[in-house]
């Protein structure tokens, strides 16, 4: 779908790059010709995440930073560019999140998530956006958010406040960094199966009923979500500025309807009920 070349020439940072998302992200980037970096809390997933990059013949470095402390990511940053060189994209992907009830949350458990998403994503953020402003370079914020950042959503509150942050960062700087040339967007996806995502978000037995609340009846598929981040990275993407691109299927679009719901049952039954209320002429 897209050429070989098409990320030739960027250097581009993938927090929480590891694993998941983040690593189908970055491998797909490298495919493209970008350098990319990765950084996370545990050195396994990340040089495992380079050593196939390399394999397959790209350019890639690791760097150990939790996101939540602005000293690590720094030092992190500091790392890849002598690497790499210069960084010329970031995509704020590390994550954190679980299922629990709100009142059943501790201070820390709240603290965890908030300062992951928000905290993790404005010391990234911030650590590249300045070096580039110092530059006079230009550059693109990538962040991966979520559909609940704007209609929140039930058990997972510490995430719902961050990714809305995320969202609010997302179009604050696109204005206020887009004079210097600095790209930020947002891509919300829906539910993609990963390790890291379903063994906290999807409940046992549910995976069933998750796919029917979906209108294309499945979940999507990493390499569909990494070639959605290619895009906003390309250079056909160069007036693309605090957008933000939901990924989901339909799904929030359809749970957020009124009779969305209806398309759940057979479309004979519900077509049979309608009819049935029509007024007789
Ligand atoms: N329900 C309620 N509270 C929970 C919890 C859960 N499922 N999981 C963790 N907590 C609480 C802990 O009890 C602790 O609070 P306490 O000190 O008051 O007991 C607090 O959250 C921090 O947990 P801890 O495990 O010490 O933090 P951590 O920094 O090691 O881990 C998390 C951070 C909790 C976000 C962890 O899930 C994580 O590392 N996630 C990263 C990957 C991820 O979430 N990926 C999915 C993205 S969609």
């Amino acid at each position: 779908m897209y050429q070989d070349d098409l990320l030739a020439g960027q250097t581009i940072l993938i927090t929480g790059g590891g694993t998941g998302l983040g690593r189908a992200m970055t491998e797909r980037f490298a495919s493209l010709g970008a350098r990319v970096g990765v950084c996370g809390r545990r050195r396994e997933p990340l040089e495992a995440t380079v050593d196939a990059v390399r394999q397959a013949g790209g350019a890639a470095a690791w760097a150990r930073a939790d996101v939540r402390d602005a000293d690590q990511v720094e030092a992190a940053v500091a790392r890849l560019e002598d690497e790499l060189g210069e960084l010329t994209g970031l995509v704020n992907n590390a994550a954190g999140n679980f299922l629990a009830p709100s009142e059943d949350l501790s201070a820390n458990a709240f603290d965890a998530v908030v300062r992951i998403v928000l905290y993790g994503t404005y010391h990234a953020t911030m650590a590249v956006g300045r070096r580039w402003i110092g530059r006079g370079a230009p550059g693109h914020v990538l962040s991966i958010v979520t559909t609940y950042a704007w209609t929140g959503s039930a058990f997972v509150l510490p995430s719902a406040c961050a990714k809305a942050g995320v969202l609010a960062m997302t179009r604050s700087l696109a204005v206020e960094w887009g004079a210097y040339g600095i790209r930020s967007n947002a891509i919300a996806p829906g539910p993609f199966p990963t390790e890291g995502a379903f063994s906290r978000l999807m409940p046992p037995g549910f995976l069933e009923s998750a796919k029917k609340a979906n209108p294309l009846g499945r979940f999507g598929e990493q390499p569909e979500l990494a070639d959605l981040a290619v895009y906003l990275f390309s250079p056909g993407a160069a007036y693309v500025n605090g957008e933000c691109v939901v990924i989901d299927g339909g799904e929030w679009l359809k749970n957020g309807q009124e009779f969305g719901k209806f398309t759940d049952l057979p479309r004979e039954t519900v077509k049979a009920q309608m009819a049935a209320m029509k007024p007789k002429k």
